[in-house]
């Protein structure tokens, strides 16, 4: 039997819904030359479903690590190293400030170089390359692609030789990104990944256990970040999640009527200060800690 208080058997999903996201990533993607996968910086494999590998096969690929501005910066760098290890181009971005992605066009480019190169063979200089946007729920897809807007001429739909009924968005005159990105579901083979993706925010927590979220997100800072639950709250961390959250919600002064200490609110809160940015910028996943192999 499952532990009512294990936050990940709560955590459901609905079939329908995935058939119908796959579908339409089957579709749009024979549409395109080159799929930009969204991550979370935070979590970047917990973010990304592995499937896009297979479902990207043959297209130029760029992974944009996205909210990189709440993650540690000496882990962006560790996993853009990850991430090109395998082959893969990875920036570090901020969907939010379109600074960061003020490049893109020439990373597109490069990774494109080939069917550029080929396509200046043949006599075609002035043929677009045609992208899709894909990630899993909440990793910024919409945001980059509002910014993406903000940059661009116009909108496109029903153009000669674009299919018809699909919505582009021009760029810079030598890209056409697909308006609606592909939305790809959490992989959740490993219980940790819905943990980990709660954590973030990505799954809706007021379905799931949030004292065992913030266990688990104890857990993790106790590991990953040593020292910092006494630099910034003053707790002895030798103790356990438990005990740490326990002195936590003391210390916040969150009592309730008849006078005991609540709990809930002090997993709500300790969560929204991770969530915030207010502990630190902190990284949940680090990539040598990783067993998981990319295809
Ligand atoms: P999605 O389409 O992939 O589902 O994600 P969406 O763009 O809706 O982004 C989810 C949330 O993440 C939004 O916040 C968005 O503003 C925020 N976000 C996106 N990119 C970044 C980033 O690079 N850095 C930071 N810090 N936040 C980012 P929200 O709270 O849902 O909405 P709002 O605050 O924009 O109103």
């Amino acid at each position: 039997m499952q532990d009512k208080n294990s936050p990940e058997m709560n955590i459901h999903w609905y079939p329908g819904h995935m058939t119908k996201a796959k579908r339409m990533m089957d579709e749009n993607i024979k549409l395109v030359d080159m799929v930009i996968e969204i991550i979370d910086a935070r979590a970047p494999l917990s973010s990304r479903n592995p499937d896009i590998d297979s479902l990207a096969k043959n297209k130029y690929r760029l992974v944009l690590m996205n909210k990189s501005d709440m993650a540690d910066e000496k882990e962006n760098v560790k996993w853009v190293k990850y991430f090109e290890d395998k082959g893969i181009r990875c920036i570090p971005v901020n969907c939010r400030n379109a600074q960061t992605i003020k490049n893109l066009d020439k990373i597109i480019k490069d990774v494109c170089k080939e069917k550029i190169e080929r396509d200046r063979k043949r006599g075609i200089l002035k043929r677009s390359i045609k992208i899709m946007v894909a990630g899993i729920p909440n990793v910024g897809k919409s945001t980059f692609i509002n910014a993406i807007s903000k940059k661009s001429s116009a909108k496109t739909g029903n153009k000669p030789g674009v299919t018809k009924g699909k919505q582009w968005i021009s760029y810079k005159g030598e890209f056409e990104f697909l308006d609606t990105p592909g939305l790809l579901w959490p992989k959740f083979d490993d219980v940790n990944t819905g943990i980990i993706l709660a954590i973030i925010g990505s799954v809706n927590d007021e379905i799931l256990d949030i004292c065992a979220l913030s266990y688990k997100l104890i857990e993790i800072l106790k590991v990953n970040y040593p020292g910092l639950i006494k630099e910034k709250f003053d707790i002895d961390e030798s103790m356990e999640a438990p005990m740490i959250l326990e002195e936590y919600t003391k210390k916040r002064n969150l009592i309730k009527t008849k006078g005991e200490i609540d709990i809930q609110r002090g997993a709500k809160l300790i969560t929204d200060d991770f969530r915030n940015v207010r502990i630190a910028r902190i990284t949940l996943e680090k990539p040598e800690n990783e067993p998981i192999a990319l295809t």
